[in-house]
């Protein structure tokens, strides 16, 4: 399973990168806003933080501007993949640029049938989003078993486009995600921080070192 991060936050990235199990990163418009940086001076910096898949959402409304736009992302490194809205402009767009042998993250992704319509738009990856659809349904199993299904559905048809299991808001997102098959989970850094913790750990690495001691 890869691991993207999903963040916009040079410091978080750079941290993250030194534990050489970061694949990737996505980013997206609030991401973007909520560090207050140049949006193509933050992809650029990126790509030299991570050598992986960066995901940079295109923001015009019409599938001509989006690929007009999607160009520019692209061409500042060969690492960039272009974040595209589950719209019918956004199907469009994501068509054309698999034309151009550009590479497409198709977001906001919420229903099996919305995966199948971006997978046959010849999108890289989809991206359904866990939390949101948890929080939607008041479930906490409502994002897991989206993955599963549109885990099934490429499955069923062979489609090789790749599934972003999105919106993580804790651990057990994750798990969920890998048992459900998702190809990759793009995980905020505070989530990325408290995978690693479990109190019986450090429980036992205390009672290790007690013992070293001795
Ligand atoms: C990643 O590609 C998504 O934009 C991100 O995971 C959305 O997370 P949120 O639901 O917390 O905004």
């Amino acid at each position: 399973m890869k691991f993207f991060i999903d963040t916009a936050n040079l410091e978080e990235i750079r941290i993250a990168s030194t534990w050489g199990i970061i694949d990737g990163v996505t980013t997206n418009p609030s991401l973007i806003a909520r560090e207050g940086n140049d949006l193509l001076g933050t992809i650029m910096e990126i790509t030299t933080l991570i050598d992986g898949p960066i995901s940079a959402e295109v923001q015009e409304a019409s599938a001509e501007e989006m690929v007009e736009e999607a160009f520019k992302f692209a061409r500042l490194h060969p690492n960039i993949v272009i974040k595209v809205p589950m719209t019918f402009e956004g199907i469009k767009a994501t068509k054309k640029l698999f034309a151009y042998g550009i590479k497409t993250n198709v977001t906001l992704v919420f229903s099996v049938s919305q995966a199948l319509m971006a997978a046959k738009a010849g999108a890289t990856y989809v991206s359904p989003f866990m939390g949101r659809i948890d929080n939607f349904a008041k479930s906490d199993r409502a994002g897991a078993d989206l993955v599963e299904d549109i885990r099934i559905a490429f499955d069923n048809y062979g489609y090789e486009t790749m599934i972003i299991a999105a919106s993580i808001r804790h651990p057990e997102h994750v798990s969920q995600a890998a048992l459900a098959g998702s190809d990759v989970a793009t995980i905020p850094y505070k989530v990325l921080l408290e995978m690693i913790e479990h109190p019986l750990t450090q429980k036992g690495l205390e009672i290790f070192r007690e013992a070293a001691k001795k």
